[in-house]
């Protein structure tokens, strides 16, 4: 049989038009990244949920460029499909010259193919710097954790029309910027729908509905280990697919094969 050939940026748009669903999970180190590329993940990313779910931090804010980079390393030679998305933790792309530095570490030391930053239009500026220089980017729009310390807590973003409005709008103008990929987080599956059917470019949803491109997890979430899961505080998109599965490969096929056939998200897991 012949091999798979990497999923790149043209991959995923081609996705997208021919309607077949993107399959996205978390990852951080080898062991899961070859599980994932067997189980058929299309996208692995590196994020800052690391700082909850491996180093038991209450929030992302403490994770640096270098963990994400470690963990990239750690894993980029495992992944012979997947396609490596790193995520720019709290306040490394605060300047457009930090921005490029640790987009520079991601891709040369880290390997990923791809930087993820969290924030709107105010962004703008900083993707275009970013894309312009050949660092494809996906913006991280809806919940976006990294602002915990200002919101107070995780919460559904766009529930309201002018906070739905200024989402569309910050979609348009982070594409014009030259943005890749969107993702969304934590939104109602109406706002989910409108942006992706506007949208020029696949878009990935955590929380945001059926009708997005495809659907990302963490990790930790869907195999039932995460703090947030063991101490009781589940998110409502999170489904457990360890259960049945009986090992992480058959829970992380059952992922995919889920996502694929849009059985995941079923109507209990959107707002
Ligand atoms: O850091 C992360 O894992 C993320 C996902 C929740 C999308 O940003």
């Amino acid at each position: 049989m012949e091999p798979s050939k990497p999923v790149n940026v043209s991959e995923l748009r081609r996705m997208r038009e021919q309607g077949d669903k993107i399959a996205c999970l978390t990852c951080y180190d080898a062991s899961f990244a070859l599980i994932e590329d067997r189980a058929g993940v299309d996208l692995v990313l590196v994020g800052d949920s690391l700082g909850m779910v491996l180093h038991g931090r209450p929030t992302t804010t403490a994770v640096t460029v270098d963990d994400i980079v470690y963990h990239c390393r750690a894993l980029k030679d495992s992944l012979k499909r997947a396609f490596l998305v790193a995520d720019m933790p709290f306040l490394s792309f605060a300047t457009r010259e930090r921005a490029l530095d640790a987009a520079q570490k991601m891709m040369q030391e880290g390997g990923a193919r791809m930087v993820k930053l969290e924030g709107g239009r105010e962004q703008a500026d900083i993707v275009e710097y970013l894309t312009v220089r050949g660092v494809p980017v996906c913006a991280h729009l809806g919940l976006q954790p990294q602002l915990i310390h200002k919101m107070g807590a995780f919460k559904v973003q766009g529930r309201d029309d002018a906070g739905a409005e200024a989402m569309v709008h910050d979609a348009e103008v982070l594409q014009q910027a030259g943005a890749d990929l969107l993702l969304l987080e934590c939104i109602p599956s109406a706002l989910g729908k409108r942006i992706t059917q506007k949208s020029r470019v696949p878009v990935i949803g955590i929380g945001a509905g059926p009708d997005v491109d495809g659907q990302i997890l963490v990790l930790h979430d869907i195999l039932n280990i995460s703090p947030t899961v063991t101490l009781g505080r589940r998110p409502r998109f999170v489904r457990n697919f360890m259960e049945g599965a009986g090992n992480n490969l058959v829970a992380l096929q059952n992922y995919v094969k889920a996502v694929k056939s849009g059985e995941y998200p079923a109507p209990e897991h959107n707002f």
